[in-house]
């Protein structure tokens, strides 16, 4: 199984290598995405681990997550930029770099299918209803991968004192001094918040947080709560009524779901 991650990794990191005459921006957006496709591919492992896959559903676990964002790479290349609504859908271009450079049958591995189904959900509003069993196993696991590394990442920032300001995180929209209206009955009504109502960097600090509504696994929330991500991102906004009742329903919610009836995972 070493042997085989490592070689999966190496496989990745010739790719991302593989592109030249990048300018310094792009060396460091490839390197912000390189770091965090590895480290979601190792939480993928993890939690499908805790989830008691089996040895090759592990396997594909670990392998979506190291492939769902491999357009960003072309993407930023070809575009400059990470928003897919000035772009492309950043998982329909994983899919066709997938697909291009054959790496299911350069790296041999089977569940060609469930994997691109579950790369193609990743960054959706929503899982489709239609999925199987099996499909939905995968595709939820790498929506709550992903996003709990982004909650990560985001932490990380909000924590470090002197880190310099990064546009990535926060759209380069403006501070801004309160919860847009729309954006506090989406989180209040135990609403994922929809980036099109996002108008400021608080908006973007809740509508992170609105993100426990869509994890998946009880192990997502334990994780989160752990890790304190919740906390770090509160501590960071202004302390008004409305603030302090969205905290308390997320928190809430997400003690929920670790210690209420909820249905196991
Ligand atoms: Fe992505």
């Amino acid at each position: 199984m070493e042997v085989w991650i490592k070689d999966v990794s190496n496989w990745f990191i010739t790719y991302c290598n593989s592109f030249k005459n990048l300018s310094e921006e792009q060396k460091r957006n490839f390197e912000i995405k390189k770091a965090h496709s590895l480290r979601v591919a190792n939480l993928s492992m993890y939690l499908a681990d805790k989830l008691d896959f089996n040895i090759d559903e592990k396997k594909l676990a670990f392998f979506i997550g190291v492939f769902h964002d491999i357009g960003r790479f072309k993407q930023v290349v070809e575009f400059n930029t990470f928003d897919d609504s000035k772009s492309v859908d950043h998982a329909k271009y994983s899919i066709q770099v997938i697909t291009e450079e054959k790496i299911f049958e350069n790296i041999g591995i089977e569940g060609k299918d469930l994997a691109l189904e579950a790369i193609f959900y990743h960054n959706k509003f929503k899982l489709h209803e239609n999925l199987s069993e099996q499909e939905l196993k995968f595709a939820k696991l790498i929506r709550d991968a992903d996003k709990i590394d982004i909650l990560k990442v985001l932490t990380d920032y909000y924590s470090s004192r002197d880190s310099t300001p990064n546009h990535t995180l926060t759209w380069e929209l403006p501070q801004g001094m309160s919860v847009s209206t729309a954006v506090a009955k989406e989180v209040l009504e135990g609403k994922l918040v929809s980036k099109k109502d996002v108008a400021s960097v608080i908006d973007v600090k809740i509508m992170q947080m609105s993100w426990v509504y869509d994890f998946n696994y009880r192990l997502s929330f334990e994780y989160v709560l752990k890790k304190r991500f919740l906390e770090i991102i509160y501590e960071t906004l202004p302390k008004n009524d409305l603030v302090i009742e969205i905290h308390r329903k997320i928190k809430v919610y997400s003690e929920n779901k670790i210690y209420g009836k909820y249905k196991s995972g």
